[in-house]
């Protein structure tokens, strides 16, 4: 059986990733520091797959520690590395603890890489990187705008520091797949996002509305150049995200990459708005939600969406969930965060 390393594997996109790893055959060994994720969703995903993950509660900057991993984990062939801090807010906030936390990571991972034999890296990018794009929908080559905030340059400084290695580094190889927003949870409702605090995601936002957690969504401006005036993305399901990933891994170690670094958009191709998103949220749980107008979020994009044809061409991979059944996975995942008592 093939041997992957998953860093961040307990964590939203990470769970559901290893999910689709073990289903596709593939030995998954999850390195998670547990920052922001509970030990719990090791149960999870051996209640959806039957098989119970390695898991090694390590933190990725501890190089030693890494290192322990490798040399207790022998044969590991790929990693996917989720691990990372991601609230936008919090890095401007507290700058060094991203570029420590994200950038250490990132070079513990390629220096043990060719140590350990290790072929490949999927690593875990954003369209955050294009920032406001120029021209939609948004191809792979459009241009890296400055990063907003340390959280996003962290991304950019992670893309260039892989292409860097991977250039003098015979062996090695990576995918830097740059998600759109991920959204919804297993349709077994025993995966899903676990927000910290107040949700800043509009989703999690949504469902703890809807459940009465929180009073009332804000839509964060309707004076947009848009047609209903509030923001345009492209909202992505998460399990057809963490599908992308399997296939990612498979080119990897079928050695049929064009480029030794590759990038892909992974999107569904379609701009939804949040106002539409709202009315798809009510329309799909039959559950009404109390929201209000107020003024633009600083820093937020007006419109952006993927082109994520050479995702579909390239990789075989495509968006296939439809968003109401999506939005539905959310608000059923909201549920059963309920019943156990957790949020
Ligand atoms: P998440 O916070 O749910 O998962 C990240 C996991 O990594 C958590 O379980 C956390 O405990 C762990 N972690 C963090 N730092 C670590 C460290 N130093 N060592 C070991 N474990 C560590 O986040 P997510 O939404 O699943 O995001 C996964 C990746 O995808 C991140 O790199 C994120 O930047 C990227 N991404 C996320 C989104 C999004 O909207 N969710 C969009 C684009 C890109
Ligand atoms: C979506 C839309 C908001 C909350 C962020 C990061 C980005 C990426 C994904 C990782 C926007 C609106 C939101 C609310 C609202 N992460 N909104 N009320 O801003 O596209 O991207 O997450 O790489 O880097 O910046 O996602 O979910 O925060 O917002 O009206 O309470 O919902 O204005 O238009 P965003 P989001």
């Amino acid at each position: 059986m093939k041997r992957i390393l998953v860093t961040g594997g307990l964590g939203y996109i990470g769970s559901h990733s290893v999910v689709e790893l073990q289903q596709s055959g593939y030995d998954v060994v999850i390195v998670d520091n547990l920052s922001n994720s509970r030990r719990d969703v090791i149960d999870n995903i051996e209640a959806v797959t039957s098989v119970r993950p390695a898991f090694e509660e390590v933190d990725c900057t501890d190089m030693a520690a890494m290192q322990a991993v490798f040399d207790k984990y022998e044969g590991i062939q790929a990693i996917i590395h989720f691990a990372a801090s991601k609230a936008v807010g919090e890095s401007v906030q507290k700058p060094l603890l991203y570029y420590r936390n994200n950038i250490v990571s990132m070079l513990n991972l390629l220096e043990l890489m060719p140590r350990y034999g290790v072929k490949g890296l999927v690593f875990s990018s954003s369209c955050t990187v294009y920032g406001e794009p120029d021209v939609l929908p948004v191809t792979e080559d459009a241009p890296i705008k400055p990063a907003t905030s340390p959280y996003g340059n962290t991304k950019q400084i992670n893309e260039e520091i892989i292409r860097d290695f991977v250039k003098v580094t015979e062996g090695v190889s990576a995918i830097m797949l740059r998600y759109f927003n991920p959204i919804g949870a297993h349709p077994s409702a025993l995966l899903g996002e676990l927000p910290n605090g107040v949700p800043q995601n509009l989703v999690p936002y949504i469902t703890q509305t809807a459940i009465g957690i929180r009073k009332e969504l804000s839509v964060f401006g309707d004076d947009y150049d848009t047609p209903d005036g509030s923001c345009i993305r492209d909202y992505i399901n998460v399990v057809d995200l963490a599908k992308a990933h399997v296939v990612a891994i498979d080119r990897i170690l079928a050695g049929k990459q064009d480029e030794r670094v590759e990038v892909f958009n992974i999107g569904t191709g379609r701009g939804l708005s949040v106002l539409e998103l709202v009315d798809l949220f009510q329309k799909a749980t039959g559950v009404k939600l109390n929201y209000k107008i107020v003024g633009r979020r600083e820093g937020d994009i007006e419109k952006v969406w993927a082109d994520p044809r050479k995702a579909n061409e390239v990789l075989g991979w495509k968006a296939t969930t439809p968003v109401d059944e999506t939005l539905l996975s959310a608000w059923r995942w909201q549920e059963k965060l309920r019943e156990k008592g957790i949020q």
